[in-house]
C-alpha cells in the first residue's frame, strides 16, 4: 500500500473487491510544470489532479498551448513535473529514475502520436511485434497477438504494408495498435486524429472506443474535436493551468 491508498480513508468502507474496482488506474496529484521562454515564465499546469478508472474513454480538450501535449507527456514518464505526484495502478511512479520510467512505459502504458511515428522500414505487423520482442515475448506469441490486434483494428489485409504504403487512417490504427501490443493499462493518445480527414478521424476514433470498451484500458485522448470529446465517458478541459472535469451530455457510444 502506497501512501496514497492509505490517505483514502473511505475506501475502508469498501469491500475488497470494491477497493479493487475502486482504485484508480492513474491517479495525479498537484501536478506543476513551468517552462522558462527567453526571461519570461509560463506556468502550464497549476497543480493538476484527476483520477482515472479502469475502461474510462476521457477527452483531454483545451485551446492549442493549453498544457494537453505537456500532461500527456509527465502522465506517460515521457516528460517530468517540476512538482506533485503521479500514482500508476497504486505505484508512486514519482521519484523513479530512467530505467523504471522506460520499464513502467513498456509495460503499463501505449503513447499514440498525432504522427503516427511507425518505423518506416518495417510492415506493419512487425511495428506491433517489436515493442513485444523488446519487452521478452517469443516471436510466435508476439506474432500471434500482432495479428489478432491488428485484425480487430480491421487491418487484416495491410500487415504485409510498410507506413509509406498506407493510408494516413491506416498508419494511425497501426500506431494504436503498437501502443496496446504489450497489453498496457492506461492509453495516451495525443490528438490521435488531429491530422485526419473526418471520415477517417471517426474510423479511428470508433477503434479506439471499441478498444477500450473490450480491454477495460483507461485511456486518454487530447484531441480538438469537441463532438468526438463529447461523446466520450468524461472530458478534461484544460484552461489557465487548471484542469476541470465533466460529463458530457451527449449518450455515450
Ligand atoms: N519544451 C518546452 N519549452 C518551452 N515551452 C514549452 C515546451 N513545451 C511546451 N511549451 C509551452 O507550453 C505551452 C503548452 O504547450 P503544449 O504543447 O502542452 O500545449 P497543447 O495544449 O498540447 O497545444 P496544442 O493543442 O497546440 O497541441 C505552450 O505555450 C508551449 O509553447
Ligand atoms: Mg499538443
Amino acid at each position: 500500500m502506497n501512501e496514497f491508498y492509505q490517505s483514502n480513508e473511505e475506501q475502508q468502507h469498501y469491500s475488497t473487491e470494491q477497493v479493487e474496482q475502486a482504485k484508480p488506474i492513474l491517479a495525479v496529484r498537484d501536478i506543476c510544470k513551468t517552462y522558462s521562454q527567453g526571461t519570461r515564465e509560463i506556468q502550464v499546469l497549476n497543480s493538476i489532479s484527476a483520477d482515472i478508472y479502469k475502461g474510462e474513454a476521457i477527452a483531454l480538450v483545451g485551446p492549442s498551448g493549453s498544457g494537453k501535449s505537456s500532461l500527456l507527456h509527465i502522465l506517460g514518464m515521457l516528460d517530468k513535473a517540476d512538482s506533485g505526484k503521479v500514482f500508476l495502478n497504486g505505484q508512486d511512479c514519482t521519484n523513479f529514475n530512467d530505467a523504471e520510467r522506460t520499464a513502467i512505459r513498456r509495460t503499463d502504458i501505449g503513447f499514440v502520436y498525432q504522427f503516427h511515428q511507425l518505423l518506416p522500414e518495417f510492415s506493419a505487423l512487425e511495428n506491433v511485434i517489436i515493442p513485444q520482442l523488446i519487452n521478452g515475448h517469443s516471436r510466435k506469441n508476439a506474432t500471434a497477438r500482432a495479428k489478432v490486434i491488428l485484425e480487430f483494428l480491421g487491418l487484416q489485409e495491410r500487415i504485409g504494408h510498410r507506413p509509406n504504403a498506407m493510408s494516413g487512417g491506416e498508419q494511425q490504427r497501426v500506431a494504436i495498435a503498437r501502443a496496446i501490443a504489450n497489453e498496457p493499462t492506461l492509453l495516451l493518445a495525443d490528438e490521435p486524429t488531429g491530422n485526419l480527414d473526418p471520415n477517417t478521424a471517426e474510423r479511428v476514433f470508433q477503434s479506439l472506443i471499441g478498444l477500450i470498451r473490450q480491454t477495460g484500458l483507461a485511456a486518454i485522448i487530447a484531441t480538438h474535436n469537441l463532438e468526438l470529446a463529447n461523446r466520450m465517458d468524461r472530458v478534461l478541459q484544460m484552461q489557465d493551468g487548471k484542469l476541470y472535469s465533466y460529463v458530457p451530455q451527449q449518450p455515450q457510444q
